[in-house]
């Protein structure tokens, strides 16, 4: 599939159903052209989103143990494949594709065939779906919104098989609180590795926060906004390429002995969404162990720590040195501590 044999009433048609909730109504692939134009164009946006998740969690010094990798809601595969493409086939024993179209399964069998030959694959049988055999890696991707009750819960069997869990869907608000809600179900088996720098309730679950969600921007390849197919793709398809929001999930079983104590060590906050940048100050929304706030800080605090805010890319997780809600001065973790 190259960009010259895309054929717009297949991707007018897909976007529709995403857009217009039908997508939800059950199994909407209609051919293997119609993942093949998928896989060129809005899931290789989705891979973007997941470049930075695999990204960052590998900067967190984060790998998957091994086992089975199943990708549940495959679709054309973006999200195994990303991964295997980051940790390596040779890390896990085998791949499990599940998805209630077999146009999908098929497809990314096949593709997965192609690409890691030594991997063994298969799509997800009635009694592997049943069982309660391990599953070392679930990942799961841009499904939520499609999912009744019986598909969460079908879902949610398979986390509890689950060593970690690494989820990832689109940044809006109704996704990301649902996000939200499913994590906290999970905390007595589950700790958070990311996006959450604590293991507390959601903070952003809380009364009065009914209106924020927990999201982030990923950044798309800079070669893109050169690139005159994907230029014309966004145009037509009325998608800022420039604006790619995502919310994610990085979960790990707790060790049985551990109960639901910490995990992290409570030091560390994260930024939500983006800063707000006025001339002489910045003002955030942000997660820690102690809640959600809203803070400033004051150029005249740290000028340098402003500056460097403005410009950060990727995760913003910091050190704080707070008064009340002001950010006195701070430090980006994993980044050296300015020279004074
Ligand atoms: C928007 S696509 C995302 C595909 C892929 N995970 C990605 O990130 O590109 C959602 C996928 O979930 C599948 N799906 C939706 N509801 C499902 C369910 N209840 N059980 C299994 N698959 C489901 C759809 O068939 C579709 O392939």
């Amino acid at each position: 599939m190259t960009w010259s044999q895309l054929d717009w009433n297949i991707l007018d048609r897909l976007r529709a159903g995403f857009i217009g909730g039908t997508a939800a109504q059950g199994p909407y692939w209609q051919s293997e052209e119609d993942l093949a134009h998928y896989d060129l164009t809005y899931a290789e946006r989705i891979g973007w989103k997941w470049d930075a998740v695999l990204r960052e969690v590998r900067q967190r010094g984060w790998a998957p143990r091994g086992g089975l990798l199943m990708d549940w809601g495959c679709g054309s595969g973006v999200a195994s494949r990303r991964v295997l493409k980051a940790f390596g086939a040779e890390r896990f024993d085998s791949l499990v594709v599940w998805d209630h179209s077999a146009l999908a399964t098929d497809y990314v069998s096949q593709r997965a065939a192609k690409d890691w030959p030594a991997l063994d694959c298969a799509t997800a049988t009635p009694g592997f779906l049943e069982a309660g055999s391990p599953i070392g890696l679930l990942v799961i991707s841009h499904v939520l919104n499609e999912l009744d009750e019986a598909g969460i819960a079908a879902l949610r069997r398979l986390i509890l098989r689950s060593e970690s869990v690494l989820w990832v869907e689109p940044g809006t608000k109704d996704v990301g609180r649902g996000l939200q809600a499913v994590r906290d179900t999970l905390l007595p088996e589950f700790r958070t590795v990311a996006p959450c720098t604590h293991d507390k309730p959601c903070p952003l679950l809380a009364a009065g926060r009914e209106n924020d969600w927990c999201h982030f921007f990923a950044a798309p390849p800079g070669e893109i906004f050169a690139n005159s197919d994907w230029v014309k793709f966004g145009q037509r398809a009325g998608i800022d390429l420039r604006s790619l929001p995502y919310c994610f999930l990085l979960l790990e079983r707790r060790p049985a002995a551990e109960g639901t104590g910490q995990a992290h060590d409570g030091t560390l906050s994260r930024v939500i969404g983006r800063p707000e940048f006025f001339k002489p100050y910045a003002r955030l929304l942000n997660c820690d162990a102690s809640g959600a706030a809203e803070l400033t800080l004051q150029k005249r605090d740290d000028k340098a720590l402003l500056k460097a805010l403005e410009k950060a890319k990727g995760p913003l997780v910091y050190h704080w040195e707070r008064e009340d809600n002001f950010i006195r001065t701070g430090q980006r973790f994993g980044e050296a501590p300015a020279e004074a």
